[in-house]
């Protein structure tokens, strides 16, 4: 089994975790000391002023957690971060960085796993922290582990998507060179504009190149139905029950257009509105696995559910062991993607378990979810029967629901109309 970075810890989690602050201001550096003395039952703290006194710290003894600062002079926090990512491989990597950090948080994002904006506030910190470690819990579940291990082949990051980020990410790229690497493989251009002339985006007018495509539609977008196309073409046609690749390329398609429009309605920044039409792209990805790697499996799933009224989720446990949730979460964390996407992926069911006192791309799955098979137009009492309102009401959105049920269902309806 490939080795899951950052996500795979050695037995069971510690009860006390190690965590090493890296900064260089030596005002914020006592200012995280008192802090996290409050929490001095659940953390045992180290704090480095440099990059190389952090690493000094680190060859002696193992750390759960490194949050460190971007901008610090000699070795900044991209550089600190990559050394620790190659040598600590277990230890979840945290930046905290300001604005201007644009440059530097592009050359850190392979090794990070979460960004935190600076100021942060303590208590935000903290519950980043628990969270990703939530995450990381579930994600080294041994039932996890030996279902996956059967599988010989698990899909790679498609080449495609690979070559995109690649170009989008060097100095060089650009719209026209993005589109360049799309048209070289004729499949998936033909796809890409499929989806994207699709009532899915509502688009004024049939758009017949993918440079119009991108001007049209951004960037990020474009990039997620590249990596999108490429799971779902790789795919082969096979079929149980109500679940094909191609019912659950529409679902895919469908939430995460209603989590582009959940995110917006939420006022979320536009970073997270593209994370949140990724997040939806992808957040199924794990029933792709189980319809090619446990057909018997999922026909037991499928007789369970119909018969005894369990949710999916219920029933792949029963079934076998883990959750599709789990399991494409795990996809994602081989492929290195963020790991904001991948924590919405495990918990788009349950975001109370990974909550941290923000609305997060999680909760936006979560919902579009709800709203995507919310069988009967205008039904908001079907939508509202199928969240959990206790948690609703704590993260305080409640109050917004009906508008954002209204807003919405309007993108269910003329998706629905292209399918
Ligand atoms: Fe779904
Ligand atoms: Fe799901």
């Amino acid at each position: 089994m490939a080795p899951l970075q950052g996500y795979a810890h050695k037995g069971t989690m510690p009860s006390i975790l190690k965590i090493i602050f890296v900064d260089d201001d030596p005002n914020l550096l006592s200012s995280l000391r008192r802090m996290s003395h409050t929490k001095r039952e659940e953390w045992e703290t180290s704090f480095a002023n440099s990059g190389a006194e952090a690493l000094e710290i680190m060859a002696q003894q193992r750390f759960d957690v490194i949050v460190a600062d971007m901008r610090m002079p000699q070795m900044d926090g991209a550089d600190l971060l990559r050394k620790v990512a190659e040598l600590y491989p277990d230890t979840l990597r945290f930046v905290l960085s300001g604005h201007s950090d644009k440059d530097l948080i592009l050359k850190a994002i392979r090794w990070t796993h979460q960004f935190l904006a600076k100021p942060c506030n303590f208590s935000v910190l903290h519950q980043k922290i628990q969270s990703s470690l939530a995450l990381s819990k579930a994600l080294d579940d041994h039932k996890l582990h030996e279902r996956l291990s059967s599988i010989k082949n698990l899909p790679a990051l498609p080449q495609s998507y690979e070559r995109l980020c690649a170009e989008l990410e060097s100095d060089e790229g650009t719209i026209k060179s993005a589109a360049k690497i799309i048209s070289s493989d004729v499949g998936l251009t033909t796809k890409v504009l499929q989806i994207v002339n699709s009532a899915f985006f509502a688009l004024p007018r049939h758009i017949q190149s993918l440079e119009q495509a991108v001007g049209l539609l951004g960037l990020e977008t474009i990039r997620t139905l590249t990596l999108m196309s490429g799971i779902f073409n790789d795919s082969k046609g096979a079929q149980i029950g109500a679940i094909s690749v191609q019912s659950l390329f529409g679902h895919s398609a469908k939430v995460g257009a209603i989590a582009k429009k959940v995110a917006k309605e939420l006022g979320l920044p536009q970073e997270t509105i593209d994370d949140a039409f990724f997040a939806g792209a992808l957040h199924d990805v794990g029933h792709l696995i189980i319809l090619h790697e446990f057909p018997d499996e999922l026909k037991e799933i499928q007789t369970l559910q119909s018969q005894e009224g369990l949710t999916a989720t219920e029933a792949e446990y029963a079934c076998i062991g883990v959750s599709h949730s789990l399991i494409g979460a795990y996809l994602l964390a081989l492929w290195g993607l963020p790991h904001s996407i991948i924590e919405a992926v495990a918990f788009h069911h349950e975001p109370a378990e990974c909550y941290h006192g923000e609305i997060d791309i999680a909760i936006v799955i979560y919902l579009a979810e709800a709203l995507a098979v919310t069988e009967q137009e205008h039904d908001y009492d079907e939508f509202v029967s199928r969240l959990d309102m206790s948690f609703i009401e704590r993260i305080g959105i409640e109050p917004k629901l009906k508008s954002l049920f209204a807003e919405c269902n309007i993108v269910a309806e003329s998706q629905e109309s292209a399918s």
